[in-house]
């Protein structure tokens, strides 16, 4: 089977099982008048805009190990879901974005509100909705883990794997949160660090490994899903950063610029400040960090990193880790069809354009 195909059912899977452990929690919220019904409407159509690459990856891992993709991995699937729009609107605040999935950020729909409408505490009404509206999905998600069904000894695991893992994305944030203040420029295997916590584990090792064993895997096999999803991560991270500059709002739902504007220690970030020089390196020092920067800036700034080479020099280092994940795809103990799968895969995020 293709990687369009496989994924493209794995997310029908996932649409109708959020849509179904969501509607299974409006007895318990349906008191909590008029919050309680709202957010899980509102979490609901955020999490179903979301490709669910990550839940999907959930049930090849499972089948990867010779398991059936049964409701464990399709609820386990979609736990990682609710948890990715829990910390995708948490990013959206530190991040200050206003837009995602191609519509109002979280935090900018409960600003628009606000009781008090119009007046300066509506992003401060916006912001703390959100954060509650964030804790939510990712208690939710862990109560939908909780009643996993299958072998306890399996669900343990899986459990324990979210716990520990979703921690470690906390870390890679505040890492990334600090290298945006640092004044010094950070080496490329410096950024990689970050990128591996605050993206790549989460969003490739662990539905790989959590899907492996609910589906029985053996556990000797977990070192070589770590690798392979450290660098399908990493190469996902670093097209994030190429779309977050040249690809098309239209597309990936998210503003054109705001790593520049905000300042985001990217590779690209590294590429252009240490290459930069004499009034290209000034202008750049009056966008880089400038939440005020405008189009024109932007333009400036993609157009310089195209003549410096820098954006060049980011998609050689895309290049080798996808030709490393390559192999290590090759490697792996699974069926020829799961390769096959996992080699769409590679080729979907290095040519990804949302
Ligand atoms: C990433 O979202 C969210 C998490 C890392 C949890 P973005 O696409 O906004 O990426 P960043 O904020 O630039 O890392
Ligand atoms: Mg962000
Ligand atoms: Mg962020």
């Amino acid at each position: 089977m293709t990687f369009d195909r496989y994924f493209g059912q794995a997310k029908k899977r996932l649409r109708d099982d959020v849509t179904a452990f969501l509607a299974s929690k409006r007895g318990d919220v349906s008191r909590l008048r008029p919050w309680g019904p709202d957010v899980l409407q509102r979490l609901r159509t955020f999490t179903l805009k979301g490709k669910m690459i990550r839940g999907g990856l959930v049930a090849l891992g499972c089948e990867m190990a010779g398991g059936r993709a049964g409701a464990a991995a399709v609820r386990a699937g979609t736990a990682l879901e609710l948890i990715q729009s829990g910390l995708l609107i948490h990013d959206d605040i530190m991040d200050r974005d206003p837009r995602r999935r191609g519509g109002p950020s979280i935090h900018e729909q409960y600003a628009r509100l606000a009781p008090a409408s119009g007046g300066s505490g509506d992003a401060h009404f916006g912001t703390s909705m959100a954060i509650c509206a964030g804790e939510i999905a990712i208690f939710l998600a862990f109560e939908a883990m909780a009643g996993l069904s299958g072998p306890s000894k399996r669900t343990a695991v899986a459990q324990r794997l979210f716990a520990s893992e979703f921690g470690l994305v906390g870390l890679g944030q505040m890492l990334d949160i600090e290298a945006g203040t640092a004044r010094e420029l950070l080496p490329e295997r410096r950024v990689l660090e970050i990128y591996r916590y605050k993206t790549a584990r989460y969003s490739f090792y662990l539905p790989l490994a959590a899907g492996w064993e609910l589906g029985g895997g053996r556990s000797s096999v977990r070192p070589a899903l770590e690798r392979l999803g450290e660098d399908l991560g990493l190469v996902f991270q670093i097209k994030d950063d190429e779309l977050g500059l040249f690809g098309s709002p239209g597309k990936t739902g998210k503003p054109v610029g705001s790593d520049i504007r905000e300042g985001k220690r990217t590779l690209l970030a590294a590429g252009l400040l240490g290459r930069a020089t004499g009034t290209d390196a000034e202008r750049l020092g009056g966008i880089f960090g400038h939440v005020g920067a405008t189009e024109a800036d932007i333009r400036f700034t993609r157009d310089l990193a195209e003549r410096l080479g820098v954006r060049e020099e980011a998609r050689q280092v895309m290049a080798r880790l996808g030709r490393r994940a390559g192999k290590e795809i090759g490697a792996l103990p699974v069926r020829k069809g799961h390769r096959e799968i996992l080699q769409g895969l590679l080729e979907y995020i290095v040519s990804r354009t949302s």
